[in-house]
């Protein structure tokens, strides 16, 4: 059993007595894959497996992300059948022993259960939660054929095998790792369902919000197009155009006060300013930095990106120079720019370096 948490603690203690009796017949254990919450999670189950060698805590320290958290949590044992259920007692745990019965009695890569077959109920959803439900359940089905009824649920049972086979073609970013599952397997892959009643949830509240959203479309993205363009680059490109629009509103707006190059200054600052911070709150949410670490980024970021800016001035001249229509040359300089930021901000603003893991990002 994998149990991804984030602030869970009186959740997961639940959880885990409710997961023992419903599991008494059966052989198992428990992995809590917790992000090093604030409430002391990782503390309180540490408490019971002290005295429980069944359960274990796997806590990541400066990392975030569901999906991520399962996929370490399940490579992490060498159980045969291997089930993710969220903590706050939403998803219905009675339902396992029936999952994993039809598991193996069918022969079947994956179990997964569902809110939208006969049986089944989302009910506890509010009633703009269960709209984007469907919303991201009809994106989905662009990515994947497999027919899921419910692909956005996080409550499943895998076969180790099946998930060595796809493992390595997760893209683990975001909320939706069954999605992930299935959309990243070469082979159509035999999938079950059963129905279930989506809970209320007992304590605490949900930590979807609107990156999460975004984060989902960046799994499709992924799915659809990952093998040509890195979706970090996308969301990096999608930042960039936002940019563009700012150093032009500032630009129009200082111009009313000030000189050309004055004004080209101002807007060109606080351009890159709003890239980085978008950029630290989107393209690297998983790694973003805060306190004095985003201080020194955005230095960082200030120095990559006027040699971005450089690089895409002597790229455009030299085309139109060699006979480039203005719109093509302009268009090459900035390409050529944005892979030169995108790759040395990946680099060097955001990625951790040795050593520096304990204080260099993220909560
Ligand atoms: N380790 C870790 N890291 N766990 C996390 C993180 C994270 O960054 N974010 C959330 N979790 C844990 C929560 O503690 C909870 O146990 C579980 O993941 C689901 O998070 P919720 O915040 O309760 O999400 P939800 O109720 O909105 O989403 C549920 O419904 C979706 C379908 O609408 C989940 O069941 C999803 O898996 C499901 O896809
Ligand atoms: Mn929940």
């Amino acid at each position: 059993m994998i149990v991804p948490t984030f602030d869970e603690r009186e959740n997961a203690v639940e959880l885990i007595r409710r997961l023992h009796a419903v599991l008494q017949e059966i052989d198992h254990e428990i992995i809590v894959v917790d992000d090093d919450s604030p409430d002391g999670t990782a503390n309180a189950v540490r408490d019971i497996a002290r005295n429980d060698t069944r359960v274990r805590v796997l806590q990541r320290v400066g990392r975030r992300g569901l999906a991520s958290a399962c996929i370490e949590g399940m490579m992490a044992t060498a159980a045969p059948s291997i089930a993710v259920i969220d903590a706050d007692l939403q998803h219905d745990e009675r339902l396992l022993p029936a999952m994993l019965a039809k598991l193996k009695s069918e022969n079947l890569d994956l179990v997964a259960g569902t809110r939208h077959a006969e049986g089944g109920s989302a009910a506890a959803l509010t009633e703009r939660r269960a709209s984007l439900s469907n919303l991201g359940k009809r994106l989905s089905r662009i990515v994947s054929h497999a027919d899921l009824s419910d692909p956005m649920s996080g409550f499943f049972i895998v076969d180790r095998r099946y998930l060595d086979e796809v493992v390595r073609s997760l893209s683990g970013s975001g909320f939706k790792i069954l999605l992930d599952l299935v959309a990243s397997s070469r082979r159509a892959p035999r999938i079950g369902e059963l129905p279930y009643e989506f809970r209320p949830r007992l304590h605490g509240e949900s930590k979807l919000d609107v990156v999460v959203g975004l984060e989902y479309l960046q799994l499709l993205a992924d799915k659809l197009i990952g093998d040509v363009i890195p979706p970090r680059f996308v969301l990096f490109a999608l930042v960039g155009g936002s940019g563009v629009l700012l150093h032009l509103l500032v630009l129009y707006a200082t111009l009313q006060w000030t000189t050309f190059p004055t004004a080209q200054l101002i807007a060109t600052v606080v351009g890159m300013t709003s890239n980085f911070f978008l950029n630290n709150l989107f393209t690297w949410r998983d790694h973003r930095l805060r306190g004095r670490a985003a201080f020194i980024g955005l230095l960082k970021f200030y120095a990559a990106c006027s040699i971005g800016a450089f690089l895409n001035l002597r790229v455009a001249t030299f085309a139109v120079q060699h006979g480039a229509a203005w719109y093509v040359a302009g268009f090459a300089g900035l390409v050529i720019g944005s892979i030169w930021n995108f790759a040395v901000t990946a680099t060097t603003t955001w990625k951790r370096r040795r050593g520096r893991y304990w204080n260099a990002d993220v909560k």
